[in-house]
């Protein structure tokens, strides 16, 4: 417990980056979203109104957000469509429509189309402030959800072997998620075609903290070596000289002979060709049950920033 305080006090600003948090806080965190997953539902933000802003198209996150900030007692104000506020239909700048907003709740969780826009948000703004994905940039709260699965499923993130396949150039899920995988040592495996491989960026990254990558074109190389296979959809939406017409990577029934047993498959959803629906039915699959995962870390998160406690 006094663990968990320490971190309420680091997090009272609201979340970022999971950059500047070390394993010991990350899995305080995963421990507290636990409790949430067996039950727990402390009504810690009674009284307090959240602003959800999506500016970019969202389906689970919003709604994990939306559910856990009311199954926690709050109240969420938002738009329904960025186009029917005045920032986009009037002109206003998005610096004036979010000292406004702020002026009417007692948090923010944002997700907008533009690298760095939540962490502009959080300097502007004396209220916490969540990111809920930026651009090509982070997507800390999806990081935190796959970690909790990843524990889950493999009770342990040292070491695990971490396969990402697909979109690796445009995904800021991956970006996220390799950014915790190095804390915990995790052996990386790529799996991309040419143009959506990892960015030298990020290979320098895995470089400088020392951990063991390689690249692959298909699955079949390392499909008997890997404990969790994470795929991504193209980003179409972020891309830039590549055609729109072109396929992601898939994966088929029988490119899974020869996996082990406790090989889980993820994805951050939406899919679309990657996960064939039979792949489904496999035991393999986890995708479903890791956006369910979506609320209870959100919970975790929101009663950690924003909660009154007055149990502890
Ligand atoms: C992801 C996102 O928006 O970054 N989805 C999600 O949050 N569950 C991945 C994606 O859109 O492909």
């Amino acid at each position: 417990m006094k663990q968990l305080q320490k971190l309420k006090k680091k997090l009272r600003s609201g979340l970022i980056t999971l950059e500047g948090l070390d394993k010991d806080e990350l899995m305080v965190l995963l421990q507290h979203a636990q409790r949430f997953k067996d039950g727990y539902t402390p009504q810690s933000l009674e009284g307090k109104i959240v602003a959800s802003l999506f500016f970019e198209a969202s389906t689970r996150t919003r709604l994990s957000f939306e559910s856990a900030i009311q199954r926690l007692g709050g109240r969420v104000i938002g738009f329904s469509e960025p186009g029917s506020t005045s920032l986009a239909s009037k002109n206003e700048s998005f610096v004036d429509t979010l000292k406004i907003i702020a002026a009417y709740c007692d948090a923010i969780v944002m997700r907008h189309p533009n690298d760095g826009a939540s962490k502009l948000a959080d300097e502007l703004l004396s209220i916490p402030v969540i990111n809920a994905g930026d651009g090509a940039n982070l997507h800390p709260t999806q990081t935190l959800l796959d970690l909790f699965t990843i524990y889950e499923t493999q009770g342990t993130l040292e070491g695990v072997n971490l396969a990402l396949m697909g979109d690796l150039k445009y995904s800021r899920t991956i970006r996220s998620l390799l950014e915790i995988a190095v804390l915990f040592n995790m052996r990386i495996f790529c799996i991309s075609s040419p143009e959506f491989q990892l960015s030298q960026q990020r290979r320098e990254f895995l470089d400088e903290h020392h951990i063991t990558y390689s690249c692959h074109e298909s699955v079949t190389e390392v499909i008997d070596q890997i404990d969790i296979l994470y795929l991504t959809r193209l980003q179409k939406e972020r891309f830039e000289n590549v055609s729109r017409e072109t396929r992601n990577l898939s994966i088929t029934i029988p490119q899974l002979f020869g996996a082990k047993e406790n090989l889980r498959i993820l994805h951050p959803l939406p899919r679309n060709e990657e996960i064939p629906p039979e792949i489904d039915n496999t035991p393999y699959a986890y995708y479903f049950e890791q956006a369910r995962n979506g609320l209870f870390a959100r919970m975790a998160l929101l009663d950690i920033v924003l909660g009154s406690h007055d149990e502890e």
